[in-house]
């Protein structure tokens, strides 16, 4: 069957402008959300994930523009929500909903079940043609109580009487409550017991199932959208660094971020314990304030750097000019003889031979001064990296 695109994100960023001070020389824009783009089919979900602050939730806030995208599109059911006017946005607030992961700090506390469900039934005046309006949206809210199964004297309830579990069934009764066409669901049952979290994503897929529903499913680590989704978007730091189906991206993942994220998940299952050697993601994130032009992952990656050994002959000539990985000590006179990402001059070159140093790592040149582009390298399966190829091969030397 042709699958049909519901959401075409292309190219999309969210700079938040970061410069302190009215004086200052160089603008700061930290770039949250940094040239991407993925499409979603109708009825499938898409899992986004990614560590702490890589922008998947200003992702999701500016798709329903919460966030004034900075620049690219965002393709709704062939229309550029980008490019209207927000008077034009309020057919789309209804269509696009959003749960969040705190269902007590996204429910106003102030405001009964009711109310709070009512609210977009009201403002989309969804029930405006019906004899008796305020009964037929009251029967309504029974029965998307009883849906999310919740029961009608919960109605007159407020917030703060229910459980973490509770409160994220009324988080989702009030998106069902407008006949939405998508869902983003910003990592709705991270804050939720284990024991919970199954029931909640069940029901989830259960109504995507019965009403036909597309789900953009963000969390922070992969074990969680395994399960709920049809494809998943890696992001790293603004960047979506690996796209592809669910069982692709756990079977062949071709990223080294995604290889070292995978390796982190604890695989109980015993089939898998070849598999589990775990890579550990050394190195400092970078800051997202104006990124230097490079690949983003390049600081962590193992496959970004090279190792060069002192017994060849041209071991000087491999060095000079490059940057050094690491920092290289030299206790005795407490001096370094050369500091990580450093720029090896033919004098730091000499000191590094005359300390007697067997082995160095260099920076990768490419990784570190090109940004790699996010490239379809099978069939529905993209990878932004410069040697996929390389390192899919086992070639990379
Ligand atoms: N409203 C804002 N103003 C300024 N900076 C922001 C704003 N919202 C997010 N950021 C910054 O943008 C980056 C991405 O944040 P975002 O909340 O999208 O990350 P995330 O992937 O959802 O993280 P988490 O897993 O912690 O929820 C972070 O560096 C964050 O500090
Ligand atoms: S481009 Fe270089 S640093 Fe980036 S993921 Fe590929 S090998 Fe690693
Ligand atoms: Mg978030």
């Amino acid at each position: 069957m042709e699958k049909k695109p519901l959401l075409e994100v292309r190219n999309l960023k969210k700079f938040f402008d970061k410069t302190k001070g009215l004086f200052a020389r160089e603008k700061k824009y930290l770039h949250a959300v940094d040239d991407i783009s993925f499409t979603i089919y109708e009825g499938e979900t898409f899992g986004l994930v990614g560590e702490s602050g890589c922008g998947k939730s200003t992702t999701g806030r500016t798709i329903v523009k919460l966030y004034e995208p900075t620049d690219g599109q965002i393709i709704f059911d062939g229309v550029d929500l980008a490019s209207i006017p927000e008077k034009d946005m309020l057919p789309y607030r209804r269509k696009i909903q959003m749960i969040f992961q705190d269902p007590y700090a996204s429910l106003n506390a102030r405001m009964t079940v009711t109310d709070i469900i009512a609210e977009g039934i009201v403002t989309h005046k969804l029930f405006k043609d019906h004899d008796d309006p305020e009964k037929a949206i009251q029967e309504r809210i029974y029965e998307l109580l009883e849906s999310v199964g919740l029961k009608k004297e919960h109605a007159s309830r407020y917030p703060h009487e229910f459980s973490g579990g509770q409160r994220q069934r009324i988080g989702i009764a009030r998106a069902l409550a407008v006949n939405p066409k998508l869902i983003i669901c910003d990592e709705p049952i991270s804050a939720l017991d284990v024991s919970i979290q199954a029931q909640v994503v069940n029901m989830l897929e259960d109504f995507q199932d019965d009403f036909g529903l597309t789900y953009l499913f963000i969390a922070h680590d992969l074990s969680m959208v395994k399960y709920i989704s049809d494809r998943i978007g890696v992001m790293y730091l603004g960047k979506l660094m690996e796209v592809a189906t669910s069982d692709v991206l756990y079977d062949r993942p071709l990223h080294p971020y995604t290889k070292a994220l995978l390796s982190s998940i604890p695989l109980p299952d015993p089939e898998h314990e070849d598999k589990g050697k775990r890579i550990v993601l050394q190195g400092d994130v970078p800051s997202p304030i104006n990124p230097k032009d490079r690949c983003r992952f390049a600081t962590r990656c193992n496959y970004s750097k090279i190792l060069v050994k002192n017994d060849d002959d041209d071991f000087r000539d491999k060095i000079v000019g490059k940057f050094a990985r690491e920092t290289v000590i030299d206790h005795d006179q407490h001096r370094a003889v050369v500091e990580e990402n450093k720029y090896i001059t033919e004098e730091i070159a000499d000191g590094i031979i005359e300390f007697g140093v067997k082995e160095l790592y260099i920076n990768r040149a490419k990784c570190f001064s090109k940004e790699p582009e996010l490239k379809e390298y099978e069939k529905e399966h993209f990878v932004a990296c410069h040697f996929t190829e390389e390192i899919d091969k086992g070639t990379l030397e």
